[in-house]
């Protein structure tokens, strides 16, 4: 069963449940990290908790939703072998897996609907890394973040 994780701040506590209920309706192992109620919290917090079982390999893939969305990628982003994509349409949700490896999809609770946010998930978890020329380009986003961009350009 693939694993996925997914968390929110207070913004988005309803629709993140919308989420992770579908994913889990459709067969996916789906640990929700929270938060749970609509007490205000940090969403650096949750990205973390999020990034941290993403980057290590033991979760597949990670979603993580906030008011924006923007929060949640900017920490995500700063995370070693992390690479959140922010999405507010299916296009782009399931082209970042494609050609960029993606591995956290951000959307904002604020900004997409249920119905969009469902089709985001699913564009996103439906969709497989390419490869080909597309590796050299994931590999250079890996050798900036390692500061050894110079022998890779
Ligand atoms: C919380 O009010 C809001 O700032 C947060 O959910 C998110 O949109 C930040 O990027």
């Amino acid at each position: 069963m693939r694993k996925l994780i997914i968390g929110c701040d207070h913004a988005a506590v309803e629709l993140k449940g919308q989420v992770r209920d579908h994913l889990i309706a459709r067969g996916f192992d789906v640990e929700d990290v929270g938060t749970f109620t609509s007490d205000s919290c940090n969403y650096p917090v949750i990205a973390h908790k999020v990034c941290e079982k993403v980057a290590s390999g033991e979760k597949e893939l990670g979603i993580l939703v906030c008011g924006t969305g923007i929060g949640m990628s900017m920490a995500a982003n700063k995370h070693r072998g992390i690479r959140a994509a922010c999405c507010s349409d299916t296009f782009s949700a399931r082209l970042t897996r494609l050609h960029n490896d993606a591995n956290v999809l951000c959307f904002g609770a604020r900004v997409v609907g249920m119905g969009l946010a469902l089709d985001l998930a699913d564009a996103f978890v439906d969709a497989d890394f390419e490869g080909g020329k597309h590796q050299k380009r994931v590999d250079m986003i890996t050798a900036i973040e390692k500061g050894a961009f110079e022998e890779l350009a």
